[in-house]
């Protein structure tokens, strides 16, 4: 054991779930699903990662039960997984069985696109887009998306109905409950990255004026009825992790929050609408969110004041193992190995999150978590690691 990383080596408890140790895959789109279906080889990619110690894996973003949760986003999808329909929850049962076959734990990506999806594209592309108010983004915004996907979505729709929100907050509930009878250990909510739910707390996207947007606690309102109407149908055990990020991908550069205080009214209410776990998406984690905050604060990034203002659990994220973060990561083709762990335990010791999210490291190498109790060398991430489910 590499006496460094032994704390996060200690299990933990979350609801029903008991978690061997503290390193969670973080979920990443894979595009292996055809016809939305999981079948053995993604079995089997996510049973390796559990046999290689991983305390918990979170799928890849899985599509709601809406007809317009899943589509074409500008970021090369293709062959996207559902949570609905019965060849893709026998796929996933067969999934949760070969991870917890190899004692590990998994928690399914609950994902609607949202105003990302592009109108026509999908498996069900006679279903509209839906966007809080029809607004898709900013025009130009910091953003990775090719122009010609930008052009196609910055003209504005029509807002969601009230009858529209009710829709997709059931069919985010029916998935939910599919998820719980595949046997799954808890849910993960993809409430960042631009995404539907990101959309209503984020002031570019949410104009209404009703009671779904205003301030911040008011935007906060669609994810905080989402999470309590899933808490009410899946009991109070199962745990739920929630992701928000700044960042978005219409803006690289979008922030819901300048200092604590506003991300304290978007958080606490769905804090309080059952979350038991927040998962702040950042792309390096070594980076303190507010730094102008003074004293001993000054230091922590968005897990760390995730769980000071809602007292709830939290996962950090983003460039744990690697040197480069996500998109620059894209940009150059990959990313070299890091040891950075010291300055991530250092973090942990300081009490600043509960969970280690990895992505790229875990998509590369299987028995990452494994290496990491061993202290032995990771290895470099390399963008080929894409094209196949190792
Ligand atoms: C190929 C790939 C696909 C991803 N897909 C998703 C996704 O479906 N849902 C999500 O919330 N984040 C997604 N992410 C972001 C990761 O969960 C993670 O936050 C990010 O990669 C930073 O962690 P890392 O630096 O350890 O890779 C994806 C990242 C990669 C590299």
């Amino acid at each position: 054991m590499n006496a460094m990383l032994a704390p996060l080596f200690e299990p933990l408890r979350i609801g029903s779930a008991l978690l061997k140790n503290r390193i969670v895959m973080a979920p990443m789109t894979r595009n292996f699903c055809p016809g939305g279906v999981p079948g053995a080889d993604v079995a089997g990619y996510y049973r390796r990662r559990a046999e290689g110690e991983t305390g918990l894996v979170i799928t890849e973003g899985i599509g709601v039960d809406h007809p317009a949760a899943l589509g074409e986003a500008g970021i090369g999808e293709s062959d996207l997984p559902h949570l609905y329909g019965e060849s893709a929850l026998a796929g996933w049962r067969r999934v949760v069985e070969q991870v917890h076959a190899a004692g590990g734990l998994i928690f399914p990506q609950l994902w609607h696109q949202g105003v990302m999806r592009a109108a026509g594209t999908g498996p069900h592309p006679e279903s509209p887009s839906v966007r809080p108010s029809g607004i898709w983004g900013p025009a130009g915004g910091l953003t990775s998306s090719s122009a010609e996907y930008v052009a196609q979505q910055l003209p504005v729709t029509a807002p969601m109905s009230e009858s529209d929100l009710q829709d997709v907050i059931d069919g985010y509930v029916r998935s939910a409950v599919h998820a719980q009878h595949c046997g799954f250990d808890g849910l993960a909510i993809h409430g960042a990255h631009g995404y539907l739910i990101d959309t209503f707390l984020w002031e570019v996207t949410n104009r209404r004026t009703d009671a779904w947007g205003g301030g911040r606690r008011e935007r906060s309102r669609f994810a905080a009825e989402l999470v309590r109407a899933i808490r009410l149908a899946v009991g109070p055990d199962l745990p739920i992790l929630f992701r928000f990020s700044q960042w978005k991908q219409q803006d690289f550069r979008a922030k819901l929050a300048l200092n604590p205080a506003e991300l304290e009214e978007i958080l606490l209410p769905i804090a309080e609408a059952g979350v038991d776990v927040f998962d702040a998406s950042v792309r390096y984690f070594d980076r303190a969110e507010f730094p102008d905050q003074g004293g001993a604060d000054a230091q922590l990034n968005l897990a760390g004041w995730a769980r000071k203002i809602t007292g709830r659990l939290a996962m950090t994220v983003g460039g744990v193992g690697l040197s480069n973060g996500m998109y620059d990561s894209n940009k150059q083709g990959g990313s070299s190995a890091s040891d950075n762990l010291d300055r991530l335990t250092a973090r942990f010791a300081r009490g600043e999150f509960d969970l280690v999210g990895v992505g790229r490291s875990l998509l590369h190498d299987p028995g990452w978590a494994r290496k990491a109790r061993l202290g032995e060398p990771f290895e470099a991430f390399s963008n080929d690691s894409l094209k196949s489910l190792t």
